[in-house]
């Protein structure tokens, strides 16, 4: 038995597990106790030249996929929250899982995803969606039961931490300096997303619903992107020995109001987040029991996001192997013990 896979998406993202998939082949196999193999790719344009096996059907015609027999497995890795919402419910709804790294899509229709893979009892997951490769959901969501999460700040924009890093470190002009950004696959197809503080905005709302059930009036969420931080902000900040950071940040108050806002703000050197750098993103989650716990890593960018989908896939198939493992085993004590 194989997973039979789609992928949603073949850009910077669906590349980055594409090539996974290849390189890492020996170690998925021993973790999920089988192969991964991608049957179809959904893309815009299907007749732009891409690095993938001949083999693998590459179409921009959603209904092609869904004729694939036995699909076990969707990643979608496209961008917007339509079309993709379309085709996830469609997916989910025919009890196939789907990973996903669309973090617009699941600000704006996660709650509701949810429903719908609850209602067809299959998994719905959305790791790579918050800080790229830090696994900040599945700790959130696997190992803090005990704990009141009372805020959440971060730093959750891989390509505005770089810009105003790389800024600061090597006085580059902010045009010059998002080109990189875009180069190195970190920005958004549109990077308005990026500088203007929306996809730190999606972010932290996804973690609002995951820690406090639900999410702040956007109409009433400040969302400030770094758009007009100017060279000079940043060295007069460094000359009193501070940084600029783009801060996201979530809190229920003691009315049990939501309250959520994203915006430069400046930091002193001791602050847990002064000293991430450069395409890293950071969580610092406030608690009763632990106090902070800091998450940092790489939070943007093919390869840390593919790590974070096949986290996720991980967990998925590799629990259902071990289960299968047991229950089999089970079975089989079982039969041998049985008089019949
Ligand atoms: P990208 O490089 O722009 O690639 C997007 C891919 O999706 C392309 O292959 C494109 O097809 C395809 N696509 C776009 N709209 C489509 C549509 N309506 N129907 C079918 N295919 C469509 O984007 P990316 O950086 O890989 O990001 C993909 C998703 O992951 C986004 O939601 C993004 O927010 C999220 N994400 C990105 C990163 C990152 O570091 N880049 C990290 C975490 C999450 P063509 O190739 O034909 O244009
Ligand atoms: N454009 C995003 C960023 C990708 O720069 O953080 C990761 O979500």
């Amino acid at each position: 038995m194989t997973i039979n896979a789609v992928l949603l998406g073949f850009g910077t993202v669906g590349q980055g597990v594409y090539q996974t998939i290849h390189t890492h082949r020996k170690e998925l196999k021993e973790l999920l106790g089988t192969d991964i193999e991608i049957k179809g790719v959904l893309v815009k344009d299907e007749h732009k030249i891409r690095p993938i096996d001949q083999d693998i059907l590459v179409t921009s015609n959603f209904s092609d996929l869904l004729k694939i027999p036995q699909l076990d497995l969707v990643i979608e890795a496209i961008v917007g929250c339509e079309p993709a919402f379309t085709y996830n419910k469609a997916f989910l709804q025919k009890g196939i899982p789907v990973v996903t790294a669309n973090k617009e899509m699941v600000a704006h229709k996660g709650s509701e995803l949810k429903r719908i893979s609850e209602k067809n009892d299959v998994s719905f997951s959305y790791e790579a969606a918050v800080a790229g490769g830090i696994p900040v959901i599945g700790v959130i969501s696997r190992l803090l039961h005990a704990n009141r999460i009372n805020k959440i700040e971060g730093i959750l924009n891989g390509t505005s931490n770089f810009i105003l890093s790389t800024m600061r470190k090597e006085q580059t002009s902010f045009e010059e300096t998002l080109q990189r950004a875009q180069e190195k696959g970190y920005a958004e197809a549109d990077p308005s997303n990026d500088i203007l503080g929306r996809d730190s905005f999606y972010k932290i709302m996804i973690l609002s619903d995951l820690v406090f059930g639900g999410q702040p009036d956007w109409e009433q969420t400040e969302c400030t992107g770094i758009d007009e931080v100017t060279i000079e902000n940043i060295l007069k900040a460094q000359e009193v020995n501070k940084r600029i950071k783009l801060i996201a940040a979530v809190e229920r108050d003691e009315s049990e109001t939501i309250k959520a806002s994203v915006k430069p703000v400046l930091l002193d050197s001791e602050h847990p987040l002064y000293a991430v750098e450069d395409v890293d993103n950071a969580v610092n989650i406030q608690t009763d029991l632990l106090g902070n716990l800091l998450l940092k890593g790489p939070g943007a960018g093919g390869l840390p996001t593919a790590s974070a989908i096949l986290q996720d896939v991980a967990l998925l198939f590799g629990q259902k192997e071990k289960e299968e493992t047991v229950y089999a085993s089970a079975r089989s004590i079982a039969k041998r013990a049985s008089p019949y």
